[in-house]
């Protein structure tokens, strides 16, 4: 890794004002260098409390939108323009105005993981971090249509017994991970735990010991007293895992678990976002104040 260019990312980040985000998905190197690495509502909060002049987001379009919508009179910018999310595009604005036409008194979920566009048309926005607390708030008289992604929907369906309008939407990332991978991973480290990310498929879930947004699963590793863990999510999160428990294992549960848009973003596309302050995110009105209803309802569902 090359020092003068870190070196260069801090002399113009100095220079724009900017705070650099990085989900924990993102390559090694980017999380090191990122002013805060987290979860989609840890990066979330921070999107909407900084100071900074500009936001370099390291993840993909739909966390640079949310920030751009959280605090529009800052500047978000995206190093790559292509990191999408396909889960977020399983969906447009069309087809969930025709799912509320045919469920007009559901209230509408959606999660994070959505376009702006989608989020406008929602009540209520939420991450895997707190899906399950804003649930339990909703009203018991009203139905609930749960957009875009059916393995978290399927999650807060078990965990809350509320039932659930799907649209059948996914990570395609997490599908790639099988009980197969799972139970050959426990083959080989059988004192381990088994750490799952809600947007896996159901019979993944089934074999696994805890179900955790990223930032959860941070935690739980610190706090637990057990030393190896499987790991069934993105494999970018072993990074940070491993660094912040020098003394634990972590094994992913396979080495296919990688989002190739998360990893579309590099050292040098940061120091060219704040050098020619591009790719800029904006999201246009009214879908810029519909979406911000959703998503500040989202952030006032914090868990401990
Ligand atoms: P969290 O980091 O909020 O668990 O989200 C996972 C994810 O898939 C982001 O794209
Ligand atoms: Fe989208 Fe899945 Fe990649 Fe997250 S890991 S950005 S949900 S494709």
């Amino acid at each position: 890794m090359s020092a003068a260019l870190l070196e260069k990312i801090q002399t113009l980040k100095k220079q724009r004002n900017a705070v650099i985000l990085a989900h924990n998905y993102q390559p090694g190197e980017i999380q090191d260098m990122a002013d805060y690495t987290g979860d989609s509502l840890g990066l979330s909060v921070q999107a909407a409390q900084t100071d900074a002049d500009v936001i370099v987001f390291c993840g993909v379009l739909f966390m640079a939108e949310t920030a751009a919508i959280l605090s529009p009179e800052k500047t978000v910018l995206l190093p790559e323009k292509h990191a999408g999310c396909p889960m977020a595009d399983m969906i447009n604005a069309q087809q969930l105005q025709e799912l509320k036409g045919q469920h007009p008194d559901a209230l509408v979920v959606c999660y994070v993981n959505s376009t702006a566009e989608v989020k406008a048309l929602s009540d209520y926005c939420c991450t895997s971090g707190n899906a399950l607390k804003l649930t339990q708030t909703l009203p018991d008289d009203r139905g609930i249509i749960f957009v875009p992604d059916k393995n978290l929907g399927s999650f807060i369906i078990e965990r809350t017994g509320r039932e659930m309008i799907l649209w059948p939407g996914y990570c395609p990332t997490h599908t790639w991970i099988l009980p197969e991978h799972v139970a050959a991973a426990r083959k080989e480290h059988p004192e381990a735990k088994v750490l799952a990310h809600p947007e896996c498929n159901p019979d993944v879930r089934a074999v696994s010991d805890e179900l955790l947004s990223t930032g959860q699963m941070l935690k739980f590793a610190e706090t637990s007293n057990v030393n190896e863990f499987i790991i069934a999510t993105e494999n970018g999160i072993i990074h940070t895992l491993q660094k912040q428990n020098p003394d634990k294992l972590f094994f992913p549960a396979t080495e296919k678990a990688i989002c190739p848009n998360m990893k579309k973003i590099s050292l040098e596309k940061v120091a060219w976002a704040m050098e020619d302050m591009q790719y800029r995110v904006t999201v246009p009105e009214p879908i810029c104040t519909d979406a911000k209803r959703s998503l500040d309802r989202m952030l006032q569902v914090i868990p401990k």
